[in-house]
């Protein structure tokens, strides 16, 4: 469960690190508006995009590591260029992930089925912390008369691994920063993304 660990430890890590350069950090709300780069361009004519501005707000990106965007809580996010035609590496992997291993269960593009929510609208509210935990630890509604499970991943790393490729795609598409398409054109997979997921699938 080496890789699990490394997951959950991510944004402890990413809290300490901004914890130290906070210090030096202090004129950083001079610095708002955010960088024009990190910004979302979207298809403004997607109506199946659903756009939730104060969210999309919240996650915006305000840093890039490596071609993995961050939001202000340091938590990993969505960016979108190219009005909604180009998408940073995680996300275009979130969706590949996502319709590889979750699409069975929570239907195409995080619409939801008959057996499991539409997790387009779960993760309006789910923390990065909640998302990570249901996904390692599964979930069952106890109150619920017929058995419907969310399976644990923890054990499995074709999922794990990509926690936060399928974190930022569900989130790309609560905020609506991302409708119900297949992206096309992405950002390069960064050296980091390699590295990582190498590590992880223990390679
Ligand atoms: C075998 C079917 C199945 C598969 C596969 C599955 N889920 Fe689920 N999932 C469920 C069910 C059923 C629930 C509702 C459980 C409950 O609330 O009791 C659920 C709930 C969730 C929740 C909590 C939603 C909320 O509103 O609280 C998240 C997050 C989630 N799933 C993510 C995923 C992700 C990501 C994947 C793919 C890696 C996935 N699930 C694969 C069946 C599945």
């Amino acid at each position: 469960m080496q890789y699990l660990s490394k997951t959950v430890s991510r944004p402890l890590l990413a809290a300490l690190a901004l914890a130290t350069v906070g210090v030096v950090a202090v004129h950083a709300e001079d610095a708002k508006p955010a960088d024009a780069a990190l910004a979302n361009s979207l298809n403004t004519d997607d109506k199946s995009a659903e756009v939730d501005d104060k969210l999309l707000k919240k996650n915006a990106a305000t840093k890039v590591e490596d071609g993995k965007y961050l939001d202000a809580d340091g938590h990993p996010t969505f960016h979108v260029t190219d009005k909604g035609k180009k998408f940073d590496w995680y996300t275009y992997s979130g969706y590949r992930r996502y319709h590889a291993e979750c699409h069975v269960c929570h239907g195409p593009d995080g619409m939801g089925s008959t057996y499991a929510p539409a997790l387009k609208d779960s993760l309006k509210h789910l923390s990065y912390e909640e998302f990570i935990g249901i996904l390692a630890g599964g979930k069952q509604d106890v109150s619920s008369s017929d058995q419907k499970v969310m399976p644990a991943f923890g054990d499995n790393k074709n999922v794990m691994c990509y926690a936060d490729d399928l974190y930022v795609y569900l989130k790309a598409r609560a905020t609506g920063a991302m409708g119900r398409v297949r992206p096309g054109d992405k950002e390069d997979k960064p050296e980091a993304a390699k590295k990582s997921e190498k590590e992880c699938m223990g390679g």
